[in-house]
């Protein structure tokens, strides 16, 4: 029997109970080691677990947030800012399973990302940026208090009305910026921007979606402006724990394949390269549109 060789039946008391530190490195390793060797085993495994209720079901808890899609989708709004924010929610299990998740350095690359792009935002003098698939802007508000007199306009492409409502508390209705509520695969821009920048949108894209999309945004950005695009890497070490116990799956990219997207989009005289945040998992796609 496939599934009685997977050591997750043994570890009841530690799925109930919660990870502490000390058990961090092995089960990493497991999620890794039994995922690589047979996936659709592990996944089938895992939702027995959750069939029994629990952390892993939990809207308190960060997997089962992700796990309940309560928006409709993996990586919503809220389950960002829970990122962004070192969340722990209440009751030991849960708060061990957390801190467990948040120690995780895909949970470290998001954050990063935030940071990333305060300091593009800052590295630049910027008078236009447009921010597709927005989500919380926990970025923009830190960018904003960090630089009050700040007069960087940013427009935000974002779906879903929930997250604007979200964000445009979080921001405390900023005038320096403008919501479109659309869906970046119909919106049509009629300006162009010194900055466009997408995180967390173009590694839910196959590779035909992400090529169509980047045509139509090569189109918006400034001559001499830039583009930038995230998405996981190829190689994430944490792939494992977010396919089974987040129901959290991207399309992880190599910096060579998001080049060669680029090319293929029509970037062709763009000059192109991938830089990485510091736990190297969220790659940046830069494009630097010819003067
Ligand atoms: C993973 S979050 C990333 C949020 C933000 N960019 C960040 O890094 O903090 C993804 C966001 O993209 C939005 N989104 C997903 N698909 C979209 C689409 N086709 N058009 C516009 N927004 C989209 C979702 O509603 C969600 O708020």
């Amino acid at each position: 029997m496939q599934t009685a060789t997977i050591p997750f039946t043994l570890s009841a008391d530690l799925i109930e109970k919660g990870p502490l530190k000390k058990d961090y490195a092995f089960l990493n390793e497991l999620f890794i080691s039994e995922y690589e060797q047979d996936p659709q085993a592990v996944l089938r495994q895992f939702e027995n677990i959750r069939q029994q209720g629990g952390v892993f079901t939990s809207p308190a808890s960060i997997s089962g947030f992700c796990y309940l899609q309560p928006y409709g989708y993996a990586g919503d709004f809220q389950l960002i800012d829970r990122l962004y924010t070192n969340y722990r929610g209440a009751g030991t299990a849960v708060q061990r399973w957390d801190d467990f998740a948040q120690s995780q350095p895909a949970a470290e690359a998001v954050r990063n990302r935030k940071a990333y792009f305060i300091d593009l935002l800052q590295s630049k003098q910027l008078s236009r940026v447009l921010n597709i698939a927005s989500g919380p802007c926990r970025d923009i508000k830190e960018y904003y208090d960090a630089q009050p007199a700040s007069d960087t306009l940013i427009d935000c492409v974002e779906q879903d009305g929930r997250a604007i409502q979200y964000a445009q508390h979080l921001i405390n209705h900023d005038e320096r910026v403008r919501f479109i509520q659309q869906n970046i695969l119909t919106y049509r821009s009629t300006q162009q921007y010194q900055l466009v920048w997408s995180a967390g949108l173009f590694d839910y894209f196959t590779d035909a979606v992400f090529v169509r999309v980047l045509r139509k945004l090569l189109t918006w950005v400034e001559p001499g402006g830039e583009l930038v695009i995230g998405n996981f890497v190829e190689g994430n070490p944490n792939k494992a724990f977010m396919e089974v116990g987040m129901n959290w799956f991207l399309h992880h990219r190599s910096p060579e394949h998001l080049i060669d997207l680029a090319r293929e989009a029509g970037a062709t005289d763009w000059a192109a390269r991938v830089k990485k945040e510091p736990a190297g998992i969220n790659l940046f796609l830069h494009l630097q549109k010819p003067a």
